[in-house]
């Protein structure tokens, strides 16, 4: 007997359970997503991008890619600042524009001394450092930004500027020869804005409601940005979660719940925006077979997300990775005492959906609906 829509609708409603949230198994978490004004999607570094089966789930799933360490500066200058690479960032873009995928560009400038390019510490700046650093910044701004134009509608312009441990500036050779930090954040703003006007401009960084002095820091930037007139639109939450066997929801509690509301409330009331950028999670701590840690890691991403989403100012979901056989977690110094895989993506090494996939689905069908 076939059951119509109408039939399906009915029942569920004298199960209580409401419409929106009967997506459809089929539905792709885009989908389900785009729904309620969200964006899902996520990182696909070029090792991924080759396996076909991996493409399969970024065709079935998402509506959004961004290049996990292709547009990176250090990937963009291998050699110095005067010399670009853009094969394999060309790559990747040129597959989301044939495949109708929007793009997250990551990122302008990683303002962290491990992480910048390592000419960039040895490299003779001249008699006038300040004005050679400046010109190099502006020249790989503007030409990255140019070359992709709108195919990358949104770019984390800066990431990770700010110390977790300590809530300060990182201070990186840049920032050494212009002066401060803020010289080269506002700098690289500026010209993403001057350069790609319609672009929505994000800083980027971890976040996390366990460093009071990080979230204090990233405060203080923030609202430093608004007092200087600096063009940044929206705070990026990378949300590299990690699952805790003692605390309730797999680690996001309420006492972890209404610490970072209260961030969220005070980003929001500074006008900025929002976007969940690299959404994964770590469960080193969790003990216990595969249903055990699924279920921690399930219940984690699903009470972060129902708080972070409930904030209409998130516009867009992105994971740090499709499936747990790519992801960066695995290489962690840190190992599980078991020494077994993490399960910190929303599909297995198999390629096979496990809870996460269920949370995500579940917390973006229940949403708040945008505008
Ligand atoms: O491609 C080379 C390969 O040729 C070489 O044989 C191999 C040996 O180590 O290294 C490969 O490069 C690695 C690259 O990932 C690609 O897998 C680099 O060593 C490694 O440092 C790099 O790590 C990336 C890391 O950022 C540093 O750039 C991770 O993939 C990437 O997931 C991670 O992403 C960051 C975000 O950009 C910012 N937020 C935190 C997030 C996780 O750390």
């Amino acid at each position: 007997m076939k059951i119509t829509r109408r039939q399906t609708l009915a029942g569920a409603a004298a199960l209580g359970i409401a419409p929106r949230l009967m997506a459809a198994p089929s539905a792709s978490l885009d989908a389900i997503g785009a729904a309620h004004g969200i964006r899902f999607g996520t990182a696909v570094g070029m090792g991924q991008f080759l396996d076909a089966r991996y493409r399969g789930l970024i065709e079935s799933e998402c509506g959004v890619i961004v290049p996990e360490n292709e547009l990176k500066m250090h990937a963009i200058h291998p050699h110095g600042p005067d010399d670009f690479d853009f094969r394999n960032a060309d790559t990747l873009v040129d597959y989301a524009t044939r495949n109708g995928l929007k793009i997250r560009g990551h990122n302008l400038i990683w303002h962290h001394p491990e992480w910048m390019p390592k000419w960039s510490e040895t490299f003779d700046y001249g008699p006038r450092p300040a004005e050679r650093v400046a010109q190099i910044l502006t020249r790989h701004v503007e030409t990255v930004c140019r070359r992709y134009a709108s195919r990358i509608y949104t770019w984390d312009v800066v990431n990770e500027a700010v110390d977790n441990k300590t809530g300060l500036m990182r201070e990186t050779a840049f920032s050494r020869a212009m002066g401060s930090p803020e010289a080269v954040l506002d700098l690289a703003f500026r010209t993403a804005r001057a350069t790609v006007p319609n672009c929505e401009l994000v800083y980027n960084d971890y976040m996390d409601w366990g460093s009071e002095a990080h979230r204090a820091g990233v405060l203080r930037l923030l609202k430093g940005f608004r007092e200087r007139g600096v063009p940044v639109d929206t705070l990026g939450l990378q949300a590299h979660l990690s699952a805790k066997p003692d605390i309730a929801r797999g680690g996001f509690g309420l006492d972890q719940e209404n610490i970072w509301r209260g961030f969220l409330d005070a980003v929001t009331a500074l006008g900025y925006k929002l976007q969940i950028t690299e959404l994964d999670v770590n469960d080193t701590a969790i003990p216990g077979d595969f249903g055990t840690r699924d279920a921690a890691v399930a219940d984690i991403t699903r009470a972060f997300l129902d708080c972070t989403l409930s904030y209409k100012q998130v516009s867009a979901v992105m994971v740090w990775g499709m499936t747990d056989r790519y992801s960066w977690l695995q290489h962690n110094k840190t190992k599980r005492a078991d020494r077994l895989p993490l399960r910190c993506c929303p599909y297995d090494a198999d390629f096979k959906p496990h809870p996460m996939r269920g949370a995500i689905a579940q917390a973006l069908a229940g949403a708040p609906i945008r505008a």
